[in-house]
């Protein structure tokens, strides 16, 4: 099965769309603006890495965003360039001014449809909200042919009335269909679910890519985004570090490291090169603002570094008994075998071997039984306390 965008692309079936948002669903977290320069440097580098689509901006939010989305489509080369606009003509008519600029360009337009939201945010009616989006839809695409639509908090709309909007959507030209987890509510199963039933159900369903995009509010948003696929989405919303509203969205760099890791029971392939992700990440952090945490999957500083003595001694004869994916795929250079209290005998010879020091056995175990005192009392042992402590060691030696 093939599915065709109106853009001329045709998605394979196994085939997945990276979406990147980081620059702005990812800068809408309170404090993470960037400036226009910031934003030029994180676009070139998702537009190398092979992202099929970035969402550049939010074009009627203010001036700023408006000409980061107009510079980042006249530079960009291969990815797909979106610009967001709420269910509104002038945010509409600027974005499509914005994305005209483009080789290829989008306008992204939303509308709420959970009963929650129409009541006490938007005071419209089901009908009203079907209405406007068969206008707001109709007029993008008489700007652009590529035109996504989202459903705000999908997630917690009536699927019947979810049915609906969705066909209101595809009959008025929509060629994406976003069905976002707004707040982070869903599980992986109630998300397939709903990509199930509404694909199933909706006439014509098949003439739109359907798309997932995941907050983390109960740190669920990879796996759902990943259950999403399963449920017959092509098109994953992400951002880079998981940058995003309130606990973030869904990181672009554990999306693709799983789907490449785990292809067995992932089948799908998608054009980003992982190569770049590091590099993302650390860009990402820095002009965000937002430091990486340790722990973070694929990115953070401990993702591919072992203490512990078993692992350690497991890695010197094996990478593959404690780690899944190999470092430099994704841009690291090595593993890092991190000396401290947990380190064993072999990770330490190892370690004085790659320092430059050969010793016999005698210095070897009086070392090793120092650098064991040190690690208890020192939280970081580093390159130059082992060497400090070596060096003492061979001199004591040989008076
Ligand atoms: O989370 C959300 O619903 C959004 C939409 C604007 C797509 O970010
Ligand atoms: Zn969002």
């Amino acid at each position: 099965m093939t599915a065709e965008s109106n853009n001329g692309a045709v998605a394979a079936s196994d085939e997945i769309r990276i979406f990147d948002t980081t620059l702005r669903d990812g800068e809408q977290s309170p404090g993470a603006s960037m400036t226009l320069e910031e934003k030029l440097q994180v676009a070139e580098i998702l537009d190398d890495m092979g992202v099929d689509i970035i969402e550049a901006g939010f074009p009627i939010a203010s001036n700023g965003d408006f000409e980061a989305v107009c510079e980042i489509a006249k530079r960009t080369r291969r990815s797909v360039i979106a610009g967001l606009a709420r269910a509104i003509h002038a945010d509409i008519d600027r974005a499509g001014e914005a994305v005209r600029h483009a080789e290829r360009g989008r306008i992204h337009t939303f509308v709420s449809t959970s009963p929650i939201h129409l009541q006490h945010q938007m005071n419209k009616t089901q009908e009203q909200v079907l209405d406007i989006i068969t206008d707001t839809v109709t007029r993008s695409r008489n700007l652009i042919d590529d035109v996504e639509w989202s459903a705000m908090d999908a997630t917690r709309t009536p699927i019947e009335y979810l049915c609906r909007c969705v066909e209101a959507a595809i009959r008025a030209g929509a060629t994406t269909i976003n069905l976002p987890d707004t707040v982070g509510y869903a599980t992986p199963e109630e998300y397939r679910a709903m990509f199930e039933t509404i694909r199933d159900r909706v006439p014509d369903a098949d003439k739109a890519i359907f798309s997932v995009h995941c907050h983390d509010d109960l740190g669920l948003a990879v796996a759902n985004s990943l259950a999403g696929v399963a449920g017959g989405a092509r098109q994953i919303e992400c951002t880079i570090n998981g940058l995003g509203e309130r606990a973030g969205n869904a990181a672009l760099e554990e999306i693709v490291m799983a789907v490449r890791t785990r292809g067995d029971v992932l089948p799908y392939s998608c054009n980003v090169d992982p190569k770049y992700l590091t590099r993302a990440s650390k860009l990402v952090s820095a002009v965000s603002g937002f430091p990486v945490q340790y722990n973070k999957a694929i990115v953070g500083k401990n993702a591919f570094a072992h203490e512990s003595g078993i692992h350690q001694d497991g890695m010197l004869k094996n990478s593959e008994t404690y780690e899944i994916m190999r470092p430099e795929d994704v841009g690291v250079k090595s593993t890092s075998l991190v000396m401290g209290k947990h380190s064993g005998r072999h990770a330490f010879r190892d370690k004085l071997k790659e320092l430059g020091y050969e010793v016999g056995d005698n210095a070897f175990q009086d070392a090793f039984r120092r650098f064991k005192e040190l690690a208890d009392r020192k939280k970081h042992v580093y390159d130059e306390d082992i060497e400090a402590l070596i060096e003492t060691e061979i001199a004591t030696q040989g008076e």
